[in-house]
């Protein structure tokens, strides 16, 4: 049991919103009572004080969207375009993702985590507690079990809780370049099937795109996903209208996520199901994008918004959640409010975890505690690090 006190809370909604000097009761991981340590009740009375000298207190920060794990990198391709390739023509040849593919089969277990951890590492010096990561660089159904594992392997290692998403619907490996519906079959549902049974599977993406997968596909990797239980979500509308939001909706998907090319339709269905729209902006920058996310529309539907890193060797090599709010204010016109709320309690939803993404008893007990007047700051600034700490489950790390 612990007093967290003389912090002030920054709100969910508009960022220009902070609470007064407030106390936190922390029992068994938990926030247990928040509110003027006047009104401290007397259980807590007789618990550890921590002085936070009037630091904004904010949930810890969740990156609901993540390829965290993967080998080698993309630089060469970076460079090739800068002169002028394109994602497409770079992946219709062979590199792109499935570049990322050779480097991540060829990578040992334990290769691949020292590879990820200082991106992760990256990630929770801001202040992120909880983590998604998708496999998809492995394309075979070992290398994507080992991705899974990887990335179970760096939330026991690290402070943090990492939530793992199958992607093997990620991109056509050659091997089976002539019989889509087989890989469909054997890897991405007989593969989910494995990882599922050895427990590594939290929830199933597919990536909707001409150069990945169509509708029709991923509404079967969808009804597999459901027969498992398992919560769905996907790349949808990153660089054409397919229709992928609409049918992620259809399919009761948790997130929808890219939506550049979102149109109306997309947007009311995802407004009927409560499909949260994860905005990835490093992806918009690294690819030149100059199509942006329907912001106004969303949020006038109603559509809840999150934002993550989409930390990737390819379209995002972002390790930074900040300059990700950053990018969600500047490039796609969220307010500071919605920036944060994007990185806290709709990233929750987006991962569907209630238990987390805002300062209120029940929840989990993690928390970023930052050195700043006020939190419109952590989108306002570029590439500074104002994180005092990082709490997870009510322990400082
Ligand atoms: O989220 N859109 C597809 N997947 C990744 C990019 C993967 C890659 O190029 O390696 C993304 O942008
Ligand atoms: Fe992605």
């Amino acid at each position: 049991m612990q007093v967290l006190d003389n912090l002030r809370l920054a709100g969910q909604g508009d960022a220009s919103d902070l609470s007064e000097p407030s106390a936190i009761a922390i029992r068994d991981g938990l926030i247990a009572w928040t509110g003027d340590a006047s009104d401290l009740p007397a259980e807590f009375a007789a618990a550890a004080r921590r002085d936070l000298g009037g630091r904004v207190v904010t949930p810890g920060l969740i990156d609901c969207h993540t390829h965290v794990v993967f080998g080698g990198d993309r630089a060469r391709e970076f460079a090739m375009r800068l002169e002028g390739a394109s994602y497409e023509d770079i992946a219709r040849a062979g590199g792109g993702i499935l570049s990322s593919v050779r480097d991540t089969r060829a990578a040992a277990e334990d290769d691949l985590l020292a590879q990820a951890l200082p991106r992760v590492d990256a990630l929770l010096a801001e202040g992120v507690t909880t983590l998604e990561i998708k496999s998809g660089y492995g394309l075979e159904i070992e290398t994507e079990l080992k991705m899974l594992r990887v990335a179970r392997r760096i939330g026991q290692v690290r402070a943090v809780t990492v939530r793992t998403t199958w992607l093997a619907a990620h991109a056509l490996p050659p091997e089976y370049a002539q019989d889509r519906a087989a890989y469909l079959r054997e890897v991405v549902i007989g593969g989910m099937d494995r990882a599922h049974a050895e427990g590594l599977l939290d929830a199933v993406d597919g990536f909707c795109e001409g150069i990945a997968f169509s509708p029709e596909e991923i509404a079967q990797v969808f009804d597999h996903a459901a027969s498992l239980g398992l919560p769905v979500k996907l790349h949808a509308e990153q660089l054409s209208d397919l229709g992928g939001a609409a049918l992620a909706a259809r399919h009761g998907a948790i997130s929808a996520d890219h939506l550049e090319y979102l149109r109306g339709d997309g947007i009311a269905a995802m407004a009927a199901s409560g499909t949260v729209a994860v905005l990835l902006p490093g992806a918009f920058y690294t690819l030149h994008e100059t199509r942006l996310p329907p912001v106004a529309a969303l949020r006038k539907a109603g559509v809840p918004m999150a934002l993550a890193t989409d930390c990737n060797p390819g379209t995002s090599p972002l390790t930074s959640l900040l300059l990700a709010m950053n990018m969600g204010a500047t490039l796609f016109r969220m307010t500071p409010g919605e920036c944060l709320a994007g990185v806290t309690l709709n990233a929750a939803r987006a991962l569907g975890l209630p238990d987390r993404g805002a300062i209120a008893p029940g929840l989990r007990a993690d928390l970023a505690v930052w050195d700043i007047a006020h939190p419109a700051e952590l989108s306002y600034r570029i590439g500074f690090n104002p994180l005092h700490a990082r709490i997870v489950g009510g322990e400082f790390v």
